[in-house]
């Protein structure tokens, strides 16, 4: 289980993000009360996890199954999604913001199509919305993807393309698809085209705001170290925005971005001092992470919150796997990676690396188990045993 370590030397106050939001006081949380089947995630207090990490409390916000998909993605696909159709395709304001309102506003449906490139997740969540709004999805997915996720797509009535390439190489053929009927809903973003990453990273502040209100609401410790797992970084920006938003009280926890070994474009871009690449091909197991290039538009904001940079192998991700399907939460690869960082760390690590990940006894660490077992094989393979079937249990209950 080896890990890399970089402690950041330039935070700072956070940039501003443009906003595309839909014009009157409608937000990302609104909206997704009104897709089917939503429901805050369970946070559960793992007092297994503090003992292996050595701290106080772990609380471990599990996003296993999330508006009936397997990840969190959903939440940023959903927010961007209908922030792009409001933007390109509808000329009146839709109020209130409903997810049934929009797809009724949507002229021509049939010639309509939403395009995504993912390594799994996003994909997924783009072309659920599609089906969820009427119109047609194509997703572009890496070579090599796990054929239980690219199935799981197909699923959804999406055409699949597999893209002779890495993820980023992807993410330019889908930008190349871009038209009048075909809206690019990208959860990476490049020059002049940052309007809907950032809607995406608006979208995952639902589940930031549910893990704030399960905490008040049942007296639990609030975090004072948050592992946030990083492909692009825009999941990682939407963190760093939540628990160092300016108005927020107290001293904000302890940032700690773990990537996976050999694609940790976000460590190499602060180690440059500047966004860098870190050239495929990536081969970690945990897909969703494999990004060699960070998203422009998440970028500043990392840069300026992210405390420390952790870079582990798979092995410490297969490892956290099994300790989350111990605990009773069933992880996939890049589920487990923001708790692999820190069991790495705890593990293996010299006490200054401690100290620099905020492991004191005292500390409570917050880790969002970002994915369930997306790949069922690997999962079966890596823990000994089919994912466990998925606990419903509502929020409020650990
Ligand atoms: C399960 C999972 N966790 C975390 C991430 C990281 O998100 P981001 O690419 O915004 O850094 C991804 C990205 O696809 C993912 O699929």
């Amino acid at each position: 289980m080896r890990y890399e370590l970089h402690l950041n030397p330039a935070t700072g106050p956070l940039p501003a993000l443009p906003t595309g939001a839909p014009p009157g006081d409608a937000g990302p949380g609104a909206f997704h009360r009104s897709l089917p089947g939503y429901r805050c995630t369970p946070l559960r207090d793992s007092p297994e996890l503090a003992r292996l990490l050595g701290v106080r409390a772990v609380l471990v916000k599990d996003e296993a199954t999330r508006l009936g998909l397997p990840s969190f993605k959903i939440l940023g696909a959903s927010w961007a999604t209908v922030t792009a159709v409001l933007r390109h395709w509808i000329a009146q304001p839709v109020t209130p913001l409903t997810l049934d309102r929009v797809a009724a506003a949507i002229p021509r449906p049939r010639t309509r199509r939403l395009v995504a490139a993912t390594d799994g997740n996003h994909g997924r969540g783009v072309a659920r919305m599609a089906r969820l709004l009427g119109v047609a999805a194509t997703i572009l997915v890496p070579a090599g993807t796990a054929g239980a996720r690219t199935d799981a797509i197909a699923d959804e009535g999406a055409e699949v393309v597999v893209v002779d390439g890495s993820y980023d190489d992807a993410i330019a053929a889908s930008a190349a698809l871009a038209g009048p009927d075909t809206l690019v809903v990208s959860d990476t973003s490049w020059p002049g085209y940052e309007l809907i990453p950032a809607a995406v990273v608006a979208g995952y502040a639902t589940l930031f705001a549910e893990i704030d209100a399960d905490i008040a609401g049942r007296g639990l410790p609030a975090p004072t170290v948050v592992a946030l797992q990083a492909g692009v970084g825009a999941f990682a920006a939407a963190g760093i925005r939540h628990f160092r938003a300016p108005d927020r009280p107290g001293p904000p926890p302890r940032t700690v971005v773990v990537e996976p070994t050999g694609a940790n474009c976000l460590m190499a871009s602060a180690r440059a001092g500047r966004l860098a690449e870190v050239p495929g091909p990536h081969r970690s197991t945990m897909a969703g992470l494999n990004c060699g290039l960070p998203s422009v538009l998440a970028w500043p904001t990392v840069r300026a919150g992210a405390d420390v940079f952790l870079a582990v192998d798979d092995d410490a991700a297969h490892r956290a796997m099994t300790e989350l399907a111990d605990a009773g939460v069933v992880a996939g690869e890049s589920g487990a990676a923001g708790l692999a960082g820190l069991l790495a760390v705890a593990r293996t690590g010299d006490p200054g690396d401690r100290t620099r990940t905020g492991l004191a006894p005292d500390a409570c660490v917050l880790v969002v188990n970002t994915e369930g077992a997306t790949d069922p094989v690997n999962y079966r393979r890596v823990v000994g045993h089919a994912p466990a079937p998925l606990d419903d249990t509502p929020a409020g209950v650990a």
